[in-house]
């Protein structure tokens, strides 16, 4: 299994703060963005791993994380040259997978739970994780049938489908690369994850899991706050536990 951390995207959301660098290098509370989902891959066993950055910024990244060996992985960089969607990662990636599978998460999504053993026993098709929230307007959408299996699935919603958005980690078998160069872009220009998503779901190989833990994707000025302050509580937990 392959990494991807998919770091580009402009952050206009997070203006002006991203005037002057990447969302994903701004920090949550005592380290900067990105490390949460890198350490995401590394603690599910991922030693490969790809990160993917914007033009503007790509010095910023390598500066920060090398080449890997103080991580005890490596790290490949590729740049995006424009923010043309979530799903054209895997064709600039397409070198980096060769014939492995991937697992891809994005550079400002934070996950408390732990994805070793999805991970470690993934096999074929597509596996994703939503999260239940108050907002599903703002993310893509899993809609579950009766037996608890995924039935749709829609990119922003604009009438209510489910409360459960889709987190920004998936896993996709060694398909997805030729998936992702025949999509078209969506409306708003972009190659739609969603698309990949609905690929595997109507070959009946997707499967949606529930994240248990804490899930944040920190792209606006609010979650980046409750991101911080989780952090800030996980850190006062970890050094009460070690009786400072
Ligand atoms: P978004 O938060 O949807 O987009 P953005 O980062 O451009 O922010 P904004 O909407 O505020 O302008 O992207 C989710 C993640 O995916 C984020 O880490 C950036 C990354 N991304 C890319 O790397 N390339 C892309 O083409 C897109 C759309 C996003």
């Amino acid at each position: 299994m392959r990494g991807i951390v998919l770091a580009g995207g402009s952050g206009t959301r997070l203006s002006p703060l991203t005037k002057i660098t990447s969302k994903q290098l701004l920090p949550v509370y005592d380290k900067p963005m990105v490390f949460y989902p890198l350490n995401t891959l590394l603690r599910a066993g991922i030693k490969d791993i790809l990160i993917i950055v914007s033009p503007e910024h790509p010095g910023d990244f390598l500066k920060l994380l090398g080449s890997g060996k103080e991580f005890g992985a490596k790290f490949t960089y590729e740049i995006q040259d424009k923010p043309e969607g979530l799903a054209q990662a895997f064709i600039i990636a397409k070198d980096f997978i060769g014939d492995d599978n991937v697992a891809m998460i994005l550079g400002d999504n934070i996950f408390e739970d732990d994805f070793s053993k999805v991970i470690k026993k993934f096999k074929k098709g597509g596996h994703i994780f939503a999260k239940k929230v108050s907002d599903p307007e703002r993310f893509g959408v899993v809609k579950f049938g009766k037996k608890g299996r995924a039935i749709q699935i829609e990119e922003k919603p604009k009438k209510f489908l489910s409360d459960y958005a889709i987190t920004g980690l998936y896993i996709y078998d060694n398909r997805v690369v030729e998936v992702a160069k025949k999509l078209k872009p969506s409306l708003r220009g972009e190659l739609e994850i969603t698309d990949l998503h609905n690929w595997y779901l109507n070959k009946g190989e997707l499967k949606v899991d529930i994240v248990k833990g804490l899930w944040i994707d920190a792209g606006t000025f609010d979650s980046l706050a409750k991101a911080t302050q989780w952090a800030l509580r996980q850190d006062s937990g970890q050094a009460m536990r070690r009786g400072k």
